[in-house]
């Protein structure tokens, strides 16, 4: 498996939740150079997010799709909620990972439902702007399996990456920095990903760690993090660019006869080295 050797400047799609510093370090690395890329969208499911005017500003065309708004209507008449045409439930549920077998299956049905529908606007939207990669920076949405397999339409070419404040697979979810300050961490960080079924579960591109000291603040490893982040996701996204990320599927077997199978990243070597 094997994502394309890339010699064009690719496409970069964002989408995005709030300020966008992800996203303008990430516009920065490709004004500079540094990434051959350029971001051809930026779309958001908050109409207030305040990185969009980082798109609006320098020409780039921009959209929201209104998440809160979907899932508000679908709590006041779920009976006026029509999925797409192409939805099917009883697949999506059995690939989404987000839910165990034991959740409550409404939540599931749900969480499936809701994103369906605004996953479809999003599509509908990006269809304009064909591009190579699409980069989370910032989004605060799980996507659904009815999303990814539209975008990752080679199933063995992930091109949905995402950044995470935390080193997961520790602290996945919402909250990566307060989570790894309350734990009670001594090194915290950020990864950046490729994004599958489940929630910040999917193959890892790269890393970085900070120390966490006793004098360190919430706001302090927020500050230390986020500036990894600046720097990790463009490096990360110009791996990509340059078709040095191969995915593999692993297969390791366990003392209790078990095995653990798992899909990771490889980096080919720079071609210059
Ligand atoms: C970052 O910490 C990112 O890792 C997380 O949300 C924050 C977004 O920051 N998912 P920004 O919108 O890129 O400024």
């Amino acid at each position: 498996m094997e994502t394309s050797k890339m010699d064009r400047t690719i496409r970069i799609g964002a989408l995005i939740s709030g300020t966008g510093t992800n996203l303008q370090a990430i516009i920065d690395s490709c004004e500079s150079g540094k990434i051959n890329g350029q971001i051809v969208f930026v779309g958001s499911d908050n109409p207030n997010a305040p990185g969009l005017e980082k798109g609006t500003r320098l020409g780039i065309p921009t959209f929201v799709v209104d998440y809160k708004s979907i899932i508000q209507h679908f709590k006041n008449t779920p009976e006026n909620v029509v999925p797409p045409d192409d939805f099917d439930l009883n697949d999506l549920l059995s690939k989404q990972t987000l839910f165990t077998a034991h959740a409550d299956t409404e939540t599931a049905k749900t969480f499936i439902i809701t994103r369906a529908v605004a996953e479809a606007k999003l599509i509908d939207a990006m269809k304009h702007y064909p591009f190579d990669l699409l980069v989370l920076a910032g989004y605060m949405r799980n996507l659904s399996p009815y999303f990814i397999d539209r975008v990752n339409t080679d199933s063995d070419i992930p091109r949905i990456m995402n950044i995470h404040p935390a080193l997961l697979p520790a602290f996945p979810g919402v909250d990566g920095y307060g989570d790894t300050f309350r734990y009670g961490c001594k090194i915290g960080g950020c990864t950046v990903h490729f994004v599958d079924y489940g929630e910040d579960s999917g193959p890892i591109i790269g890393q970085n760690a900070y120390e966490i000291l006793e004098e360190d603040t919430l706001d302090s490893i927020r500050a230390k993090g986020l500036k990894l982040e600046w720097a990790l996701y463009p490096e990360c996204v110009k791996l990509f660019a340059q078709g040095r990320l191969k995915t593999v599927r692993m297969s390791y077997p366990l003392k209790n006869g078990k095995k653990m199978e798992r899909t990771v990243v490889r980096i080919l070597p720079s071609p210059e080295a």
